[in-house]
């Protein structure tokens, strides 16, 4: 495959010491990534829209090691010494490590925090890896300097995904396409790439409320769901449609049929807990407040003229999703109607932004 491009051939080590923080925003899929393979390749195609306000916060400060056999990190998360994530990111370091050998080179200190509540139910690895991955591409760009802008943002994503796969769609924005499809010319199975075509106006600014109805650690995680896709029974079928509903979102995000919008995201939410239910050993992230609150939505939209509609990650938690000229309204109408349902009343207002930042 094309994953050569990503190995660098030639690094002059001449950086002694040197730090970089980045700023890396969550994101919420339009339609699910839900099943992969090795090394970290989906089964799929997604679509997702980067949010502003979820974000994580990560430095490295590079220096050059003494012993350049192991990768040497150590890893600050809120401001205090964390073990508990360190063999996440350790594995992330073995996946890299022939695509950025000067893991080899320097000790790492990492210093990470979330804009977000910790165990706030919103998954951080997408934010948490894409930052490190752009740290990472900064040190890199620092030993080539021939490295062109482009070429950096998709290695970055490269690195990401094999941290985490919705993590290659956190490094541009507002809206990134990760997977190989027909109708989105440099699309790729190995990064995520912006979502190329001009979008309704309709869609700018696209508000995300997060409701946060369970901020417990969920009972089975993403990867453990990933693996289930395997001989799943409706594996093969859910796959072509993601596909089609690419096609189909591509198409609505240009000419801005927001009602087609909300049925394919809507489905697309639903289908991905579906999958879950019908898995073997099957579960259920969802909670009785989720589903309350779904009805909620449905029986707004019904009553009033709005375009909110939903949508759920691999959790409880709700993405409430709407059109930037009806955020008052709406706003008022979680504050009011659907925050009786999350967990002590909180959610997060959030909208599509456009990426990693470099502070
Ligand atoms: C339901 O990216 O968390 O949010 O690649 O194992 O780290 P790993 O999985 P992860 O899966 C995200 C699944 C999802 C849908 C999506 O974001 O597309």
């Amino acid at each position: 495959m094309i994953t050569e491009q990503f190995i660098p051939k030639k690094l002059d080590y001449l950086v002694d010491t040197v730090s970089y923080k980045w700023q890396t925003p969550s994101n919420i899929a339009l339609v699910k990534y839900w099943g992969k393979r090795t090394p970290q390749i989906p089964k799929n195609v997604s679509i997702s829209f980067t949010l502003n306000n979820c974000h994580t916060i990560t430095s490295i400060e590079f220096e050059k090691s003494s012993d350049n056999k192991k990768v040497n990190f150590e890893l600050f998360f809120e401001g205090k010494k964390n073990e508990a994530f360190k063999p996440k990111i350790a594995q992330f370091f073995e996946r890299i490590k022939v695509y950025c050998p000067y893991v080899f080179e320097y000790d790492m200190i990492i210093d990470s925090s979330n804009s977000f509540p910790h165990s706030s139910g919103i998954a951080s690895s997408a934010s948490g890896l894409s930052a490190i991955a752009m740290c990472l591409m900064s040190l890199e760009k620092a030993l080539n300097s021939n490295l062109s802008e482009d070429f950096l943002k998709k290695k970055a994503s490269f690195l990401a995904r094999l941290g985490s796969g919705s993590a290659s769609r956190s490094i541009e924005g507002p809206l990134v396409v990760w997977g190989k499809h027909p109708d989105v010319d440099g699309s790729s199975d190995l990064f995520g790439v912006q979502f190329p075509f001009k979008v309704a106006s309709v869609f700018e600014n696209y508000q995300d409320a997060i409701l946060l109805v369970d901020k417990g650690e969920k009972q089975v995680s993403s990867t453990v769901g990933h693996n289930l896709m395997h001989n799943h029974p409706y594996a093969a079928q859910r796959f072509i449609q993601a596909s089609e509903n690419l096609s189909e979102i591509s198409q609505v995000l240009q000419n801005g049929d927001v009602d087609t919008f909300i049925n394919i995201v809507e489905s697309e939410a639903l289908t991905l807990h579906a999958m879950m239910l019908t898995s073997n050993p099957y579960f259920i992230l969802m909670k009785p407040n989720t589903l309350q609150i779904i009805n909620k939505i449905w029986e707004f939209r019904n009553n009033t003229d709005s375009k909110i509609c939903f949508t759920l990650d691999a959790g409880a938690n709700v993405h409430v999703l709407y059109p930037e000229k009806e955020k008052e309204i709406v706003n008022q109408f979680i504050e009011n109607e659907l925050s009786k349902f999350c967990q002590n009343k909180q959610f997060i207002l959030d909208f599509a932004g456009n990426g990693a930042k470099i502070l």
